[in-house]
């Protein structure tokens, strides 16, 4: 008998929260207007709609080479649009996101660590026809030997798979090793799979739809009988980054089919990537893209706290944009006029970023919020975070949220959860919040407490 139990993922992941949990995407209506409250996301509108185009430039391959700067105040919600952005892009599309800072390094030249993630952000979908054995499973019949090394025990000596398709059935005379994943994969009779002919993989497309009524499993996915011969030759898609390529050709190893390198990709990494290496695999990529066998997918690299680069990654950079294939770069930055880093004039520049760049970007604004936008980011982070806030409590958050920052109110409801649990009690009330005001300093205070008194808080 299997046992079955219904999975409770939505309290797992209410309990685990970070910063941006409660963003869920850019939350735009199907003619790219900011619905009121979607998607985790309140208020930005202009912001979030401006973001909606991007994505949509990017889904149409329209946009790479090119650059945005989400410019504006600490906790406007920079960082969660990118995320968003992410989201509404979903999983084919590569996203890549580093923070300034991340380029700096002691082994590897900054530029170098740019171009790696790049790469990173360019993806690559493959097509390649494989030869498979394709079918329902009919029969499935582990063969036994004696142990030929002697004892009692015995062992599978190989295993008779029988696959049937619409045209014809075939049995197979498998390998053990074959065996070994085809219980890995927990395939049993009436389930549809391909073996590939040449590496010997197993994968299970799902239940094939004759078995559909017997059990009512919501969990199973059931696919119709394949059609043609069982022995036939199929087309496999394959995403991975032109960073994953660079990866496995550093340690070429094994077969030359994309799922060898990839299978290289979790080991060690020893030889260095060099720019040969990445314009030899620029030829190839081109070549597989003239042929139609692959599909370049320009995807996002985001680089938050953009001030933090330097004058050398900056030029770096309008050249990179430059290049052939690059992808989207979405920059952030909260600085107004401020020196350039690597600059011996501190001449002072707007986001910290050099003007012929600057003349290349997109400038998207994030415009600090109201009080009632603050509320209602609060509810939605209470909510998630599974606290229940009085009224008042909201109100007076909600005042540090335009007195103070968005983060320090969002920051105060978690102690303040804590506070009134221990006190017993079920709802978060103002009393909690002002003990936790007490409790925890914000900047501003803590400026003025350390410029009053000389030395320490
Ligand atoms: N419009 C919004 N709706 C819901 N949550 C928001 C919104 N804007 C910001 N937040 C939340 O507020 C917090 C601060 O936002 P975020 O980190 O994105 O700010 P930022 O602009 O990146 O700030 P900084 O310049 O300091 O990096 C995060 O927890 C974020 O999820
Ligand atoms: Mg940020």
């Amino acid at each position: 008998m299997v046992q079955i139990s219904e999975v409770k993922d939505v309290q797992g992941r209410e309990s685990r929260t970070a910063a941006h949990t409660h963003i869920k995407g850019l939350g735009l209506d199907e003619h790219g207007i900011a619905k009121k409250v979607e998607g985790g996301f309140v208020g930005q509108a202009d912001a979030r709609e401006a973001c909606g185009i991007t994505v949509d430039l990017i889904k149409y391959k329209k946009m790479s080479g090119k650059a945005i700067l989400l410019a504006g105040a600490p906790g406007t919600g920079k960082t969660a649009l990118a995320l968003a952005i992410s989201q509404e892009l979903g999983p084919k599309v590569p996203f890549c996101p580093i923070v300034g800072s991340e380029l700096f390094s002691a082994e590897i030249k900054k530029t170098s660590v740019l171009m790696e993630n790049f790469r990173r952000a360019i993806g690559l979908r493959i097509k390649e026809t494989k030869e498979v054995y394709e079918g329902e499973v009919i029969e499935l019949t582990p063969e036994e030997a004696e142990n030929p090394l002697g004892g009692y025990g015995k062992t599978i000596s190989h295993v008779i798979v029988g696959l049937k398709t619409a045209k014809g059935t075939k049995n197979l005379r498998l390998d053990p090793s074959i065996y070994e994943s085809i219980q890995k994969e927990r395939i049993s009779v009436g389930d549809v799979i391909y073996i590939e002919a040449n590496t010997g993989a197993v994968k299970r497309v799902g239940r094939s739809d004759a078995y559909a009524t017997e059990f009512d499993l919501e969990a199973e996915e059931y696919v119709p009988l394949p059609k043609g011969e069982v022995h036939k030759k199929k087309e496999i898609v394959q995403d991975v980054t032109l960073h994953d390529l660079d990866v496995a050709n550093a340690r070429p190893q094994g077969g030359q089919d994309v799922l060898s390198m990839m299978g290289q990709l979790l080991k060690p990494r020893k030889t260095e990537i060099t720019d040969k290496l990445r314009s030899e695999v620029n030829k190839v990529v081109s070549k597989y893209i003239d042929q139609g066998v692959a599909e370049l997918v320009p995807g996002v690299l985001f680089i938050d706290e953009v001030n933090m680069l330097d004058i050398e990654c900056f030029t770096y950079l309008n050249r990179a944009l430059e290049s052939s294939i690059a992808p989207i770069v979405v920059l952030a930055s909260n600085r107004g006029m401020t020196s350039i880093r690597g600059t011996d004039d501190e001449t002072k520049a707007p986001h910290g970023c050099p003007r012929d760049l600057i003349d290349r970007l997109l400038i998207v604004k994030t415009l600090p919020y109201n009080q009632e936008e603050i509320k209602t980011i609060i509810n939605k982070r209470a909510s998630l975070e599974g606290l229940s806030v009085s009224q008042e409590a909201l109100d007076s958050l909600s005042v540090h949220g335009i007195n103070v920052s968005l983060r320090y109110a969002l920051q105060l409801l978690a102690p303040a959860g804590i506070l009134s649990k221990t006190a017993g009690r079920t709802e978060v009330t103002n009393e909690d919040v002002q003990e936790c005001e007490v409790l925890f300093l914000d900047s501003r205070r803590s400026i003025k407490i350390l410029e009053e008194s000389k030395g320490y808080l």
